[in-house]
Order: structure tokens, then sequence, then C-alpha cells
């Protein structure tokens, strides 16, 4: 298998993007995870008129490859208008599987904005060893 690089990656959650449902905030947003067998899921954010319901791209991303029995992801690129960045619920969504992932942030352009770590963006986070 060829390996997947950066811009493949940022390419994947561009191409995940296409598909946002984001008529109450016209934010799109969309991501894209590699597993540790080279795997790319790719999500895009679903919103709802109700609001609370709304679903980020990167859990979107991420429970389509937990569901497929994916549990180690490299790296995961997220792509917005603006390079933003995870919110709280998805860095402690992800950070549950692999809180070593490398995170790239990227514009809709495929402009890389930053390249970090989801530890780096959850520092002293709670952990599936905490209940050890
Ligand atoms: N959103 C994401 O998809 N990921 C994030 O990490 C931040 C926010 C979505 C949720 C909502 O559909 C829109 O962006 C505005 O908050």
């Amino acid at each position: 298998m060829d390996s997947i690089s950066d811009q493949d990656l940022i390419a994947a959650a561009i191409e995940g993007s296409k598909n946002a449902y984001n008529p109450y905030s016209n934010y799109r947003v969309g991501a894209a995870l590699l597993t540790a067998d080279g795997e790319v899921y790719a999500g895009c954010n679903i919103e709802s008129v109700s609001f609370t319901p709304t679903v980020c791209a990167e859990r979107t991303a991420l429970f389509k490859a937990v569901s497929e029995g994916h549990r180690k992801f490299e790296a995961v690129a997220v792509v917005t208008r603006d390079g933003g960045s995870p919110c709280g619920v998805c860095r402690q969504m992800m950070f549950e599987f692999s809180p070593g992932m490398k995170v790239l942030l990227a514009d809709l352009d495929g402009n890389l904005h930053l390249t970090t770590t989801l530890a780096e963006l959850l520092p002293h986070g709670f952990g599936p060893g905490n209940l050890d």
C-alpha cells in the first residue's frame, strides 16, 4: 500500500467536507483520519435544527472508523475556511484512542495552517488509563 502523505490526508478531508450538512452555521468542516494500518476515513459536520445533536466532522470520521474496527490512528486532518481547530468534545473523543496522533489543520484550499499533536491540544487529558 502506498503511504499516505500529509497532503493526501488533507485532500481526503477536503473531499469529506463536500458532504457537510451545515445549513445553520454555514461553516463547512471536513476531517480525515489515518488508521494505524494505513486506511483513511473521512467525515463532515452534520447539523440539526435543534442544534444540540449536531455532530462535528472529526467525530463523524472517528465513528465511521471505530465502527469498522479501527482503534489506533496515526493522524487526523481537519479542514475549515479558516484553518480552525477541533472543539473540546472532539479532542476528548479522539484522545480516547490515540493521544499521540498528529493533527493537521488546514483550510478548504489545502493550505496547512498548523501541524501539532492531540496531546498538545489536550494537555493533561483524562484518558482510559485513569480508570485502571
Ligand atoms: N464543527 C466541526 O465540525 N468540528 C469542530 O471541531 C468545530 C465545529 C462544526 C459544528 C457545526 O456544524 C459548525 O462546525 C459550527 O460550529
